[in-house]
């Protein structure tokens, strides 16, 4: 399950650095939300995931429940993984209702590869919508490790929001730059 960051999607888009006037999930949901996620590989094996966030616990840490169904291929025991840069758009489909879709790269040994997913979320709606129809997420520096010792799965990655229709293009109404600042990411300094 190495290649299935997937799996902490509810964790990333919770905690996602938030640029402008973007709210990530705890912004937009107080951190209690319902993900249902399909993901397919390019090799045809099927995943469904069901996710319930049940928002934070005394400690600050957020409560998620997780289902997975389905199989990965078996290739990916034993090859050399690595997971590539990826974005997802959140798209703003009714009240209290997000659609996410994304395909993910990752490198099997030196073979690439992909899967594709798609996340149904459900929040209360007296939350109020998204700012913009559109969020985009931008995840980088994606590792993730299979600890044996401590029977652990662990991720580490680096996501960024930012509302609107394109990433990494200016407002039509600003000129262009040539010499593009690096974007602000999250987990971010504060301030
Ligand atoms: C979500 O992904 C699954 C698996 O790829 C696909 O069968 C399904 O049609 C997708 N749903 C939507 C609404 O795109």
């Amino acid at each position: 399950m190495r290649v299935l960051v997937v799996t902490i999607a509810p964790i990333y888009w919770a905690l996602a650095g938030e640029s402008g006037e973007a709210l990530n999930g705890h912004s937009l949901t107080g951190g209690r939300f319902r993900q249902e996620s399909h993901v397919e590989f390019a090799t045809g094996e099927l995943l469904t995931m069901t996710q319930v966030a049940r928002g934070l616990d005394p400690d600050g840490l957020l409560l998620l429940d997780v289902v997975v169904n389905g199989g990965v291929p078996e290739s990916l025991a034993a090859a050399d993984l690595h997971v590539q840069d990826f974005e997802e758009r959140y798209v703003q489909m009714g009240p209290g209702r997000l659609f996410v879709g994304s395909t993910q790269r990752f490198l099997q040994g030196s073979l690439p590869s992909f899967l594709r997913c798609n996340h149904s979320i459900q929040y209360n709606s007296a939350r109020g919508p998204q700012p913009q129809l559109v969020q985009h997420l931008r995840a980088s520096a994606i590792s993730s490790a299979f600890d044996p010792e401590a029977e652990a799965l662990r991720f580490q990655l680096t996501t960024a929001l930012q509302a609107g229709t394109q990433l990494s293009q200016p407002p039509p109404s600003q000129p262009l730059d040539p010499f593009p600042r690096p974007q602000r990411e999250g987990p971010a300094t504060p301030g």
